[in-house]
Formats: C-alpha cells, structure tokens, sequence
C-alpha cells in the first residue's frame, strides 16, 4: 500500500478549495486538476507500505500528536516543472503545522520508517502538469479551519483515478475523541 499522512479540510476551506480547483480547472490549457475529494496537505510520505506497518504507523502519529490549531489557507504558487508545473495553495504561516510535520517525521524515523526527506512546504496541490495562458493568474484562498485531526491515506489507481482512502485519523489532543472504523482496523 502507498501510504502518507495529510490534513483533509471541510466546511469554508472546503468550499475555498474547490473554488480554487474549479478555477484553475476552467483556465488550463493542459494538465489534471485534483478531484475535489483528493485536495489535502500532505505532512509526511510514505510510499509503499506493507499492510502490517499500519498500527506502528499510527502509534508513531499518535506520539506526534499535539493540541488542535488553527490552520489559514493563503496564496497560490507553482513548482515549476518541464512537463507542465504543480500549482497549489498554500497556508499562512502556522507554527503549529511545521511543529506538527517536524515530531510527526522524527517518530516516523525513531519507528524505523523513511518519510520522503524533501523539507516541508505546506502546500494543497491543486493540479499537476499544468499550463496556463500567460495572462491567467490562480488566485488565493483566504478561509481558515481548526485542525483536529490528521489522517493517514492510502494512494491507489482505480479504473485509472486517483483514489485516496482514509485508514486511520489521528486525533488532536492525541487521545481525543474516537477513531473512525478503518482506524480500529489498524490500531487498538
Ligand atoms: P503533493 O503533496 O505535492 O501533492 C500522495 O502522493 C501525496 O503525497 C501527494 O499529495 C504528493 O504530493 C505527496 N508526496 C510527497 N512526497 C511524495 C513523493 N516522493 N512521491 C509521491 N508523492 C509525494
């Protein structure tokens, strides 16, 4: 299984979100835009994964854990790249977020895992070998949400699309609130 940890957002960042998506969607003249139910904020990659690592995994994350925080979408921005460029939104800056990414990696590693070593740029990818006409601009998200939880994704092609499935939500405070059936399938 092809793993990672990400933010998933609802209600007004949401809805910022598709806007976002939608937007760039109707002024490309190439490339894919995310499926609205695929936009999240990765925090640490996994790649592939038996499916016997899933309870490390969550104890891992759950030792990262910390209180809930507030999380402010912001401006957009691409990575340049030759076959067509991955345009984003990103956040504001948000502390909590990086201390998130940076205690989440490091039990990763202490757990014997390899997260992608790339340093962290929060970012919500909104479409990947992208191009736009020159006078096409992708504008900014402004909405805010306080993150509760994280949760850990499976990445798998169905029918040739991208589907991400939740497997297990984290919660912050770690210890908070229940999990969701497909986490008691990992972590007891
Ligand atoms: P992204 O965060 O730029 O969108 C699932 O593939 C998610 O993990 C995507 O959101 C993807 O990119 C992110 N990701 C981070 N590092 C990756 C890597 N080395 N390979 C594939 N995806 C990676």
């Amino acid at each position: 299984m092809r793993l990672f940890f990400a933010i998933s957002f609802d209600g007004p960042a949401q809805d910022d979100l598709h806007r976002a998506a939608a937007a760039l969607a109707r002024v490309k003249t190439r490339g894919h835009v995310t499926a609205p139910e695929n936009l999240h904020l990765t925090l640490a990659f996994l790649g592939e994964q038996p499916e016997a690592a899933g309870s490390a995994l969550c104890a891992a994350a759950t030792r990262a854990a910390g209180a809930p925080f507030f999380l402010t979408l912001g401006e957009s921005g691409r990575f340049r790249q030759a076959r067509g460029d991955v345009w984003w939104i990103g956040t504001q800056p948000c502390p909590p977020l990086e201390a998130l990414v940076r205690r989440l990696r490091r039990e990763l590693e202490q757990a014997g895992f390899s997260p992608d070593p790339k340093p962290f740029r929060a970012h919500v990818t909104l479409g990947r070998g992208v191009a736009l006409p020159p006078d096409a601009a992708v504008s900014a998200c402004t909405a805010r949400q306080e993150v509760r939880r994280f949760t850990l994704f499976s990445s798998a092609r169905e029918h040739g699309a991208l589907v991400y499935a939740p497997v297990a939500h984290i919660p912050l405070p770690p210890g908070a609130g229940t999990f969701t059936k497909p986490c008691r399938f990992f972590y007891k």
